[in-house]
């Protein structure tokens, strides 16, 4: 499973177009927009209006920075289409830590060429604009991939965007944009927060200094940095207002958080948690991806100390074998990782861990194997994401001898998935009988149905009115499966 989540809408039926989106914003569906004049009964056809289609790869960090794409290109007078005929603006905002998903967004954009070509036909100008890791990564060669590409933009140039659509369409040329501006795009792009669903992501941190050697991110994200804790405070009292009462504070290395505080202190991430868990309205709060090396005693103390920070914990491992850890410079053994997850549990017993998992690194043997499987079964994981290694452009690992074969890889990823789907499976047999806070987040597919999250980070349907999206209500779980719950509501909810 990837944490691609809610921003993946590709690819959707042509008759979708004109429905209401996922998110609430209202689609675009017709080239020209009606609107009543000043005098009664007259209408008359405005220009039409500027409609964009944005698709998002890859992890939460993607799916915050295309929300924020999206509110900006509102505030310009652009609609969101799902159709992408009738898209003036295209953004694929890419993800590159693995090949497939690479690859993936060359096959999408040959289509979206065709699209353009067949607009062409009929006057209609289509700027397609790539943007995130790829974008980083491989700035020139995606325009030499496909000519048709307008616009290359990296993660940190977001704020640019309408500029740089600007002059690639008066330019007539592609235009690349790649530099690495810490702050400026969270400065320009994070005002304009005016809505929101009931679980809210907040990007805290961007890049990473570990350098793993499988890893793409430090270079496609560059250097970690953390934005300052007054920002974040404000853009989480304003997702707040707008609706949300669980906020994910996310980063590539969340937990290596060192905003700028008051008065040129440095604040640690359990530094910001306190600072957030002050916010009235705001009942849950969660972080995510870390790092082991960067779990300090203050963070987990707070999991101890403040209701607010949710019993979740992501916490990749990578591998349970110490020559791997080695060779990925993780700068941790297993033994060492499995007494941190001793301490966290003593902080906080009911915690739920996960955690990532990369199979057939290179060199990787039976016996590294064995002892992955052994870290799985002594730590106890409630859901995890393990990744056949994939081999990255510029990264350490890739020039490596001893690559494995797909064919071992793929066994191998299925006895790790194997035994982490049982120990999810247990994880959640053990919460029957449960009553548990449920935030509900939204509607479910039958009407009836309420999705929620339990303090967990399990899926839970109940059936109940469409009111109850936003709170938080008490569920006792009846039933389970391997990636989800049943519940139902407390009686006295179910009978307001
Ligand atoms: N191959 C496979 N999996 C990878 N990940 C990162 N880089 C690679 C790669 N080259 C996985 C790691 C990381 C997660 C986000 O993606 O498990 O924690
Ligand atoms: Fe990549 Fe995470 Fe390692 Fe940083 S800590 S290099 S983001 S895997």
């Amino acid at each position: 499973m990837t944490a691609a989540g809610r921003g993946m809408r590709w690819p959707r039926p042509l008759s979708l177009a004109g429905f209401k989106s996922s998110s609430g914003r209202t689609l675009v569906t017709n080239d020209a927009v009606k609107m009543h004049t000043e005098l009664p009964g007259a209408t008359r056809t405005l220009p039409p209006q500027k409609s964009f289609y944005l698709k998002t790869f890859g992890c939460q960090m993607n799916v915050y920075d295309s929300e924020r794409m999206m509110e900006a290109l509102a505030s310009q007078g652009y609609a969101e289409t799902e159709n992408l005929e009738l898209a003036d603006l295209v953004i694929l905002n890419t993800c590159h830590i693995r090949e497939k998903a690479a690859e993936k967004v060359y096959s999408d954009l040959g289509r979206i060429r065709d699209i353009k070509i067949a607009r062409q036909a009929n006057g209609r100008d289509t700027i397609i604009t790539v943007a995130g890791c790829v974008a980083q990564a491989e700035g020139a060669e995606i325009v030499r991939r496909q000519p048709a590409v307008d616009l290359v933009i990296g993660p940190q140039s977001y704020h640019r965007l309408g500029e740089l659509m600007t002059r690639a369409k008066q330019e007539r040329k592609a235009i690349i944009e790649t530099e690495f501006t810490e702050n400026a795009k969270f400065e320009v792009l994070a005002k304009a927060r005016k809505r929101s669903t009931p679980s809210a992501f907040l990007t805290v941190q961007e890049g990473c200094d570990k350098f793993c050697t499988f890893c793409v991110v430090p270079y496609t994200r560059g250097q970690e940095f953390s934005r300052p804790t007054a920002e974040i405070v404000a853009e989480a009292r304003k997702l707040v207002d707008a609706g949300a009462s669980e906020i994910t504070l996310l980063g590539q290395n969340v937990n290596a958080y060192h905003g700028a505080g008051d008065s040129g202190s440095t604040v640690s991430l359990a530094g910001l948690v306190r600072a957030l868990a002050k916010i009235d309205g705001l009942a849950r709060i969660r972080y995510m991806t870390s790092h082991p090396r960067d779990m300090d005693d203050d963070l987990i103390a707070a999991h101890a100390e403040i209701p607010q920070l949710m019993p979740y914990l992501h916490l990749p491992v990578q591998s349970g074998s110490d020559r791997m850890l080695e060779a990925m410079n993780r700068k941790h053994s297993a033994a060492e990782y499995l007494a941190l997850i001793a301490r966290v549990r003593a902080a906080r017993p009911d915690i739920a861990l996960s955690s990532d998992f990369i199979v057939g690194f290179p060199g990787e043997t039976e016996e590294d194997i064995a002892q992955t499987l052994d870290l799985i079964r002594k730590t106890g994981f409630a859901q995890s994401f393990s990744f056949k290694y994939s081999p990255r452009p510029g990264t350490p690992a890739a020039g490596l001898g001893q690559q494995i074969p797909d064919g071992v890889k793929n066994e191998r990823l299925q006895r790790v998935q194997g035994l982490l789907e049982e120990q999810q499976m247990g994880f959640n047999a053990g919460s029957l009988g449960q009553t548990m806070a449920v935030l509900i987040e939204r509607v479910g597919r039958d009407t009836t149905q309420l999705v929620g999250r339990t303090p967990y980070l399990q899926l839970i349907h109940v059936t109940g009115p469409a009111s109850l999206v936003g709170q938080i209500v008490d569920v006792t779980v009846t039933g389970f499966r391997q990636m989800s719950l049943t519940g139902q509501l407390s009686t006295d909810i179910a009978a307001a």
